[in-house]
């Protein structure tokens, strides 16, 4: 997979994209990142790359021309069509499902923009997703973007160890995750749950289905909504509601 990011805050990436799992992914081959300063493909003599908004009103907008000029620099011998994504707060809110989408793809283009919004023309003509990271407002889409980064990279094959292996992670099953617990057995006192211990990998099996499943219904009873229940789920389900 091919990421090229443009901002005007390219130091920011460094540290995100030069450390751990992205870094050992790129040193891999599986993915490379390319960051680039847009103020570079401004026509303007001073670089400038907003402008104040026509009609009036508080803060800049980002112009048209250093965007088109670069998403068309970054994709004119480009064979399969990128993903254009500009990260602001009106976008589809990013999910999983969206980071799976994006890991089939081979090349993603980011926007990363900082004033108070994008000439319109940006987001019909270039862009092809808009993605938000949530309902609050970032001063630009720089964290934002590397949050999707990180989180569409660990999804290439290849990425994930073993011992990191993505499709048990919660969200990927549709269910929070069950608690995990290392050694020592006994903590000062504060015990591992019993069924972990006793080596009976069908009774271990068990504990984590239902205990996912606990800590689903608990913290988001929302992803249980549109879920097919097995028999054994409806059981536990009502067992958790009697307790309460
Ligand atoms: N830029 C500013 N806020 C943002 C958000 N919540 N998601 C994506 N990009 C942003």
């Amino acid at each position: 997979m091919k990421i090229d990011v443009l901002t005007i805050f390219p130091e920011m990436f460094a540290g995100v994209l030069g450390q751990s799992i992205l870094k050992k992914a790129e040193e891999r081959n599986l993915v490379s990142y390319h960051v680039y300063n847009f103020r570079e493909f401004s026509t303007d003599k001073h670089q400038k790359v907003d402008d104040y908004p026509y009609g009036g009103g508080a803060g800049m907008v980002l112009t048209p021309q250093p965007i088109f000029d670069a998403v068309h620099h970054l994709t004119k011998e480009a064979k399969i069509k990128p993903r254009v994504i500009l990260m602001c707060p009106q976008g589809e809110r990013f999910t999983q499902a969206k980071a799976e989408e994006l890991a089939s793809e081979e090349h993603l283009i980011f926007i990363c923009g900082h004033y108070e919004g994008y000439d319109e023309r940006i987001r019909q003509f270039v862009v092809t997703d808009e993605i938000s990271i949530g309902d609050y407002v970032l001063t630009g889409g720089e964290l934002a973007s590397m949050v999707v980064i990180d989180s569409v990279v660990r999804l290439l094959p290849g990425v994930l160890g073993n011992k990191e292996s993505a499709p048990c992670d919660s969200y990927s099953s549709g269910l929070l995750e069950y608690p995990h617990y290392t050694r020592p057995a006994d903590y000062k006192g504060l015990k591992v749950p019993e069924q972990l211990l006793s080596g009976n990998h069908k009774a271990i099996e068990e504990w984590r289905a239902k205990e996912a499943l606990r800590r689903t219904y608990e913290r988001r009873p929302d992803m249980l909504e549109h879920r097919k229940l097995t028999d054994a789920e409806k059981k536990w389900l009502d067992e958790f509601k009697n307790q309460e």
